[in-house]
């Protein structure tokens, strides 16, 4: 093969522009004789590989495929050998499918697990984040397929999603929000990466340098390229300037267009452009194509369902009343017994091969079921009759196995959740259940955090979240003790939603989220502000007891013995926390350093040990601009979970520095984590920079950089009409249990996307007429999208005459 520099001397000015923009929904862009393009599909946890109309939405078909667990549901195995398995699997799909790249895995921090793609995603730990996406990528990319690791970064929320201004402080930044990426490619060595669709500090992650270059080549040593999320290329130029190579979707040849006129008239140095086309030529032509493979359907499956068995958490169980006795009668309820919920909606969507249900498999394991009801509707509405079927066959069984969860509007990109909570209906048939004094169990299906109050009237809890194709055998592979279970919450259930830090303002509606938590995401806040849990990060019960002792502690890292004091063999998962508490730095009272996974037969007993890393005592120092270590000592502390700390030694680092302390006014309330006293006021001192405004009022001029949505605040009726028009279908859609995806993603979409995201008919100063038109100035602007379009036609046909004609 030649050189990738020989080539790229080859190509034109031309040639090389084509080649930052996408061909088509999921095709890149090729050069007669020179270059090939690759095929990039969704495939975070099952590949959506689209043969016909492609959206990115999850709307249209896609090639049959294996739905493996969620993401969310992977991260709870916390067992990175089968997260790499579940990669490879999906290689072998993609590969067989003709997909050279995978985008995904997804890991962004879940800053409130309202966030509507939270089941798309691991944790709210970067480390537990960063290790499951690294095992993900290294599987994926074990036959040559390009992984593709995304959002970077700082992306919490779907309201807004393309428009909104993540406002963060460059420690949470560094150690919370980029650490997940930072381990992902030091370790998993991804070809490629995703940008995310909203703006870091002022600026969108596609663009920004600070992100692209400064932290992720020249800090993380990523080498391969980067590709834009689909309509989230605001500016092409900035774009290339900053360190994103490729535009996607498919945009006709404005981008390419856009970057011949920079080039000429001196607005972007050649070089660049070289430079970005380098980096995706580098991986596009350095990955294999030969594809001749058969996919074993039946071996795909059963990967999905070892890794579902991996990550299912048994929350509660009470006088040991799972595994089920063999000789019970067996109630099922719940429509998800039937019509399972094993997988989230939008562009994670799988076309899934071989869907279980607890319904249909249950006839292979040793159970008695007497029979199934319904129980509830989907949508949330009260049925009696469901409730009364479900209430009398529970009467005749010796237990109830209820599954219950959140349903399908629930969980989505796109939208972010309303509450916590599970819908009300199945509550309403939860406690009528429990009123006949049988013994329940509930399997919870939900990718998410849910409130869990409820979970007091019952004798167990079996967590499957969202267990894929095969989550159904899985549930009864636990429920019969086939599998002792092995999962771990790689999330902090709160008691109640109004514990979630900052939680009233989530998701943000206006155009500045302000990330006023800083660093105390997650269990990182409720440990360190002493707010009381329901389960705590890295909870999880099995079928036997484990006993951790003897830590000794060097400065490798440190050693625990752990023994298995119970009767059935079983895998505890040893949790590694760090906590400084002489410091005068604002920080978390732990935080998760390392953990491992350790297999005992009863009465057996093994050391477990766990390295230190680069990262155990490290923080992000904002005065150096740089990490360091803080001399002093620590507290090494070993878990079962972030609460349950079975042993703790003190160590002691003296070659680090003594942190220079700026006590600004509010370091007191963020040095406890106080945030029920926090102002928006106090978060600017934190932030040390002006906070940009972030009003939104009637009457108010819009920008390219407003969204769909704020046409509710337009001058022009018909603006405010369209806007109210679509939120009325947006919640028309939800009131029937499944939200309308076009809708919302038009709803939140900024107006210069709209030249992204229609395939070259509308241009940017089409958009900018549009405008015209939405302020108020009606006949001007429509006068000059006429005007606008025949010169668009125009110049695209002048454009096609460059090389890369559609066909
Ligand atoms: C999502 C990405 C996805 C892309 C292509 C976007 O809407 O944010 O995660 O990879 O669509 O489907």
């Amino acid at each position: 093969m030649q050189s990738v520099k020989k080539i790229i001397n080859e190509l034109s000015l031309e040639e090389k522009a084509i080649l930052t923009a996408g061909h088509s929904e999921w095709e890149t862009n090729r050069i007669k004789d020179k270059v090939y393009g690759i095929f990039l599909s969704d495939g975070s946890f099952g590949l959506r590989k689209q043969s016909g109309p492609g959206d990115h939405l999850g709307i249209s078909a896609s090639e049959p495929a294996t739905c493996f667990p969620a993401t969310a549901t992977l991260a709870n195995s916390w067992n990175q050998k089968i997260v790499e398995k579940v990669g490879r699997a999906l290689a072998t799909e993609a590969k067989a499918q003709k997909v050279d790249q995978i985008l995904g895995p997804a890991l962004n921090i879940k800053k409130n697990p309202r966030g509507g793609r939270s089941f798309e995603y691991f944790s709210e730990d970067p480390y537990l984040a960063g290790k499951m996406a690294a095992s993900l990528i290294k599987g994926i990319q074990y036959n040559g397929t390009i992984a593709t690791p995304k959002h970077f970064a700082v992306n919490s929320q779907e309201t807004r999603r393309m428009a909104s201004n993540s406002v963060v402080d460059e420690r949470a930044l560094r150690e919370i929000y980029t650490t997940n990426f930072e381990i992902a490619i030091k370790e998993g060595h991804p070809k490629s990466l995703m940008s995310s669709y909203n703006k870091v500090n002022g600026i969108y992650a596609n663009e920004n340098k600070h992100l692209l270059d400064e932290i992720l080549r020249k800090e993380f040593g990523f080498k391969g390229y980067v590709v834009s999320d689909w309509g989230g290329d605001n500016n092409h130029v900035a774009a290339i300037k900053a360190g994103s190579s490729l535009e996607m979707p498919g945009v006709g040849n404005l981008a390419a267009e856009q970057i011949i006129r920079a080039v000429r008239s001196g607005n972007l140095d050649e070089k660049q452009l070289d430079k970005r086309v380098e980096e995706y030529l580098n991986v596009v032509l350095n990955s294999k194509r030969d594809s001749n493979i058969k996919i074993d359907w039946l071996h795909q499956h059963e990967v999905a369902r070892e890794a579902a068995c991996s990550s299912i958490v048994l929350m509660k169980n009470k006088n040991s009343i799972l595994p089920l006795n063999k000789n019970y009668k067996v109630a099922l309820i719940g429509d998800f017994a039937k019509n399972p919920r094993y997988q989230g909606s939008g562009s994670s969507l799988v076309n899934s091969k071989n869907v279980e249900s607890l319904f249909s498999t249950a006839k292979n394991y040793p159970v008695e079921i007497i029979g199934y009801e319904q129980g509830y509707l989907r949508n949330d509405k009260e049925d009696e009759a469901l409730l009364n079927k479900a209430i009398s066959l529970a009467k005749k069984s010796d237990i109830v196995i209820l599954n219950i969860g959140l349903n399908e509007a629930s969980e989505s990109e796109g939208l972010d959740r309303l509450n916590l909570r599970i819908p009300k209906n199945q509550l309403i048939l939860l406690d009528a259940l429990a009123a006949t004094k049988k013994k329940i169990v509930v399997v919870l299906s939900a990718g998410s955090v849910v409130e869990m109050t409820w979970a007091k009237k019952v004798d167990a809890v079996v967590h499957e979240y969202l267990g894929g194709e095969a989550g159904a055998s899985a549930v009864w592979q636990v429920l019969t003790g086939m599998y002792n279970p092995s999962g771990r919450l790689s999330e902090t259930y709160p008691i109640e939603e109004n514990d979630l830090p900052f939680n009233n303002e989530f998701p943000q509606k206006k155009p500045n989220v302000f990330y006023k938590e800083s660093i105390f995401v997650g269990y990182r806040y409720y440990e360190t502000a002493k707010v009381n849990v329901a389960y705590p990060f890295g909870y999880g019960l099995s079928y036997t007891t484990f006993f951790i002792s003897n830590l000794k502690i060097s400065n490798r890292g440190v050693n625990v013995t752990v023994k298995n004091t119970g009767k059935v063999s079983g895998i505890e998962t040893v949790q590694l926390y760090i906590g400084k508490k002489d410091s005068e730095l604002i920080r978390p009272s732990r935080e998760l350093k390392g953990f491992k996974q350790v297999k005992l037969a009863p009465n057996e007993t093994k050391t477990v040990t766990i390295p230190f890393d680069d990262k155990t005592f490290r923080f992000f120092d904002i005065n150096t601009n740089n990490w360091q270590t803080e001399n002093g000592i620590y507290q090494i502390m070993i878990g079962k979970n972030v609460e349950d700390i079975c042993c703790q030694g003190n160590f002691e680092i003296n070659n680090g520095i003594n942190p220079v302390v700026k006590k600004f006014a509010s370091y007191d309330k963020y040095k406890k984590a106080d945030f029920k006293k926090i102002t928006t006021k106090d978060f600017r001192e934190l932030y040390g920079r002006e906070l940009p405004n972030n009003k939104l009022e009637k009457n108010q001029e819009l920008s390219v950089n407003n969204t769909i949505s704020d046409m509710y605040y337009c001058k022009s009726w018909i603006g405010r009409f369209i806007a109210k028009w679509l939120k009325k279908k947006i919640v028309q859609s939800l009131q029937a249990g499944k939200p309308n995806l076009n809708f919302l993603f038009n709803y939140n979409m900024p107006f210069r996307a709209i030249a992204k995201m229609t395939g070259g008919l509308i241009d940017e100063a089409m958009v900018k007429d549009i405008l015209f038109i939405i302020n108020g100035h009606f006949w001007y602007g429509f006068g000059r999208v006429i005007k606008d379009y025949f010169l668009l036609q125009k110049g695209e046909k002048e454009l096609l005459t460059f090389g890369n004609k559609k066909e």
